[in-house]
């Protein structure tokens, strides 16, 4: 089975990120996963160059800080292969049809009200579609805002095989390892997320402890002033529950039965995350710190997804007539 995770360089990658997707990576992969900083992806908004090289070796970084182990699973970033990437969308761009692209709701959403929308924007869906198809995935862990894109590659893949010939692998959706679902501390009625306008409730992997620490003890909890395990009530004390027992591999309820006030849940909670997050922001920063390291790893996994991916896109030239 050959995963394919992709993971944007936003440099907003926060706890959540961390506990249900880069841990659970670095816990669980194989030789024939494909984990990948999608830095094109990331140019379909207003961009600015510096800081998307510079994200996007930081997020480099950040996956192999995690425990995601390079010599094992393939890990590059998308634009080391940008001729083999961007040469797939372009058939695939001629697969897919103007009406697909505009029924895609992510599209309509991130449109919306906006000028200058690029059409990088529009056409994201099948540059997506090309990371999966080109690798040859057929299991891709996708959440609930990706599972249209997931079923439009998965229509591509078809259509082309059925005009061309069975070249391309139809991937299917995952359910993605469960990790812990992380709430927003300021908002725990809703997940802990980049996108929200708020970043108050929203522990980055990159801040620093003092203000991991800050942001814990702000976090928002009740009135009801007793330390139980009870989403429906008390969400803020059960997300804060959840993130001690996730970082510490203990039971949330029992850690319940075991804390005796909201000022204790908060210390614990913020010393074990930042625990939890120091190898990996520590470990980011001393690979930033090495570029020659850095750069031997990330060309190693350029070569590695190259050797892997080019026959098929050879095979994908050849019966479209290029
Ligand atoms: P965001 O919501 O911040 O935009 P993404 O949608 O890019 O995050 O998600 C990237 C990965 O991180 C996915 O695998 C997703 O399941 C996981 N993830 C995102 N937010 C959370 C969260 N609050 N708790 C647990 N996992 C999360
Ligand atoms: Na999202």
């Amino acid at each position: 089975m050959t995963q394919f995770s992709g993971i944007q360089p936003t440099g907003l990658t926060h706890l959540g990120n961390y506990l249900g997707a880069l841990r659970q990576w670095a816990l669980r992969h194989g030789p024939d996963d494909l984990f990948c900083v999608v830095d094109l992806h990331a140019m379909t908004i207003r961009h600015n160059p510096n800081v998307l090289r510079a994200r996007a070796r930081e997020q480099l970084a950040m996956l192999i800080a995690a425990g995601v182990n390079p010599d094992i699973a393939c890990v590059f970033t998308q634009s080391d292969l940008i001729e083999e990437h961007g040469a797939l969308t372009w058939v695939l761009e001629c697969v897919v049809s103007y009406g697909e692209l505009a029924r895609m709701t992510q599209f309509k959403e991130k449109a919306k009200g906006q000028d200058g929308v690029r059409a990088g924007l529009f056409t994201y869906p099948v540059l997506m579609a090309a990371d999966i198809l080109l690798h040859g995935a057929d299991a891709v862990p996708v959440g609930d805002d990706q599972r249209q894109h997931l079923e439009l590659a998965r229509t591509l893949a078809k259509r082309f095989n059925a005009s061309y010939g069975e070249v391309l692998t139809v991937p299917r959706a995952v359910t993605p390892a469960v990790g812990a679902r992380v709430a927003d501390l300021a908002a725990p009625e809703r997940k802990m997320s980049k996108s929200s306008g708020d970043q108050s409730g929203t522990v980055l992997v990159m801040d620093p402890p003092e203000l991991v620490r800050r942001k814990i003890m702000r976090a928002v909890t009740d009135q009801i002033g007793e330390v139980r395990h009870d989403p429906e009530h008390q969400p803020g004390v059960t997300n804060l529950l959840d993130i001690l027992g996730a970082c510490t591999g203990a039971d949330p309820r029992l850690l319940a039965g075991e804390i005796r006030g909201y000022a204790e849940l908060k210390e614990r909670t913020a010393e074990a995350v930042i625990e939890e997050l120091r190898p990996v922001r520590e470990g980011t920063t001393a690979l930033l710190a090495d570029p020659a390291e850095l750069d031997q790893i990330r060309a190693h996994g350029a070569e590695r997804a190259r050797a892997r991916c080019r026959h098929r896109l050879d095979a994908v030239l050849k019966v479209t007539g290029l």
